[in-house]
């Protein structure tokens, strides 16, 4: 092509956009129009804010203004820029946090069997009576059993109660212990160095746990305790991911899966009945992806029972596990599909910063699968087209903000992908994962670093409801309109209160 044309194409181009200098009105017209345009386009725009809405929204713009512009001028104490550790108590005591625990937060929609309550939570479980211990070198066994285990465990078994006291305080035992209960530190960085690393003390905590947890009683209580805790930090329905482990008694005998997810569904009557105000939870059975096909085969089946014993509560199916060393989702094409009919998908999918890979593809996988959610989509927006797709086919994202960071994939939140989801009105909700790990509230805190740390300095209340909101409408949940029904009645109630409080 001769060079001629080549500049005359492009100048054919530009013309259009030629700046004319001098009239500085029109061209500070056009940028705020761009600009507003722009923000026109973020998710949350189409909410239209009633009058007490507009004079609560003030007051979360007055507190969120205040803080990001302090950051803005001081990044050395800018909270969410920040290593989480260094910061998940302290913003407990910002004035828009405590209202944003306060406001109602619809559903919780993934979140992981036994990592949603708080190390100190699972330490006072080891005070139960009949609990034995094993220490080994790097890891820990626990099992409930009327006398000495006889099963292996690398060094001895000693009654718990016994080798608390053996300590010259407990306060030392009950730190020693609480290691295992936890990925907080103090010094994250130079510990959790890359992937891998973090992931594995991750997965090392279900591994230590599992004796703990999956004593029927223990399991039953957690459950109870982990309802409660939604219901406290004012979230209104929970879908709850679970490998489903053979649950134990003290006699030793051991249960299968289905029987787990009975359990479950026997706590979430209990609880109903005790607060009749929560509207309920289904369970997405969330196996190891770590696996070959004859065992997602057999977890189709699983799936199959529980679905034909408990139709209501059971939401779907989806697999757990670092992506990156997993296998991904094309692996059991063939399994998937066929099950497809009667199993909804909600794979984690894209939980990863390697482009182009098996784990980024997972994305592909999932959308043709029909994934009614996607568990993270941290990578989406390097794909163009499954954008496109995610939003023709309305999939939702469950983005856990908070997990994200403290498991590697970025480390300040400000650089968050949910920032362009935000931007470009994808089908967001916002989830935690696995907040107990961390030393976070169920939603709180991702709520908190969503609206702070990582939208837009303008996005506003109208951004929040939305999020709520999304999360019943992107729901499994089974008597939806009377939901979001009760979800507003309890949305109006909450910017009464505080209107009220500030006029
Ligand atoms: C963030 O952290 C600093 C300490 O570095 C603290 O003084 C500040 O009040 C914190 N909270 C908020 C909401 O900015
Ligand atoms: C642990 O147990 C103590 C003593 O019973 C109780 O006061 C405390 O609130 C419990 N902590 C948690 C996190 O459940
Ligand atoms: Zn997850």
């Amino acid at each position: 092509m001769p060079q001629k044309w080549l500049v005359f194409v492009c100048t054919l181009i530009t013309t259009p956009f030629l700046v004319f200098s001098g009239n500085v009105d029109f061209i500070i017209k056009e940028r705020a129009n761009l600009l507003q345009k722009e923000l026109d386009l973020m998710l949350g725009s189409d909410m239209v804010l009633t009058d007490s809405e507009k004079k609560a929204n003030e007051i979360f713009m007055d507190l969120k203004t205040r803080e990001l512009e302090y950051g803005f001028k001081n990044p050395q104490y800018y909270n969410c820029s920040k290593h989480f550790f260094e910061y998940n108590t302290e913003i407990m005591n910002s004035e828009l946090f405590k209202l944003i625990q306060k406001m109602p937060k619809g559903a919780l929609l993934h979140a992981h069997d036994t990592a949603l309550l708080k190390a100190d939570y699972v330490l006072n479980l080891t005070y139960w009576d009949n609990l034995y211990v094993c220490f080994q070198e790097n890891n820990i066994n626990f099992l409930f059993s009327e006398d000495r285990p006889t099963t292996f465990c690398g060094t001895k078994w000693e009654l718990v109660k016994d080798k608390r006291y053996s300590f010259s305080t407990v306060e030392e035992f009950d730190n020693e212990l609480k290691k295992y209960f936890t990925l907080v530190i103090h010094n994250p960085k130079e510990v959790y160095t890359d992937i891998n690393g973090v992931w594995k003390k991750f997965q090392d905590y279900f591994i230590n746990t599992e004796g703990l947890f999956s004593y029927k009683p223990v399991w039953e209580k957690y459950f109870y305790d982990t309802l409660k805790s939604a219901r406290d930090d004012n979230i209104m329905y929970l879908e709850i991911r679970s490998v489903l482990p053979p649950l134990y008694d003290i006699k030793g005998n051991v249960f299968d899966s289905i029987t787990t997810a009975e359990c479950y569904k026997k706590v979430l009557d209990k609880f109903k009945t005790d607060f009749p105000d929560f509207f309920g939870a289904k369970l997405i059975y969330a196996p190891s992806r770590s696996v070959d096909a004859e065992v997602v085969k057999k977890y189709m089946e699983i799936a199959k029972e529980i679905k034909k014993k408990m139709p209501d509560f059971l939401a779907g199916f989806d697999l757990v596990g670092q992506e990156d060393l997993g296998a991904p989702i094309k692996e059991f094409m063939s399994e998937l599909i066929e099950a497809s009919d009667e199993t909804n998908y909600f794979f984690h999918a894209g939980e990863t910063n390697w482009y182009g890979t098996s784990s980024d593809e997972n994305l592909a996988d999932a959308i043709v699968l029909g994934a009614r959610r996607i568990g993270h989509a941290f990578a989406i927006v390097k794909h163009p087209l499954l954008m496109e797709e995610v939003k023709k086919r309305n999939i939702a994202l469950e983005v856990n903000v908070i997990s994200n960071a403290v498991l590697k994939l970025v480390e300040d939140v400000r650089n968050h992908p949910l920032a362009l989801l935000l931007a470009q009105n994808m089908p967001v909700v916002i989830s935690s994962d696995d907040p107990g790990l961390w030393e976070a509230e169920m939603l709180s805190h991702d709520f908190y670093v969503t609206f702070v740390g990582v939208a837009s300095k303008h996005a506003d209340l109208r951004l929040l409801k939305k999020l709520a909101f999304n999360s019943l409408c992107y729901s499994e949940i089974s008597n939806k309109d009377k939901a979001l029904h009760e979800f507003n009645i309890r949305w109006t109630k909450f910017i009464d209160s505080i209107v009220k409080d500030k006029w």
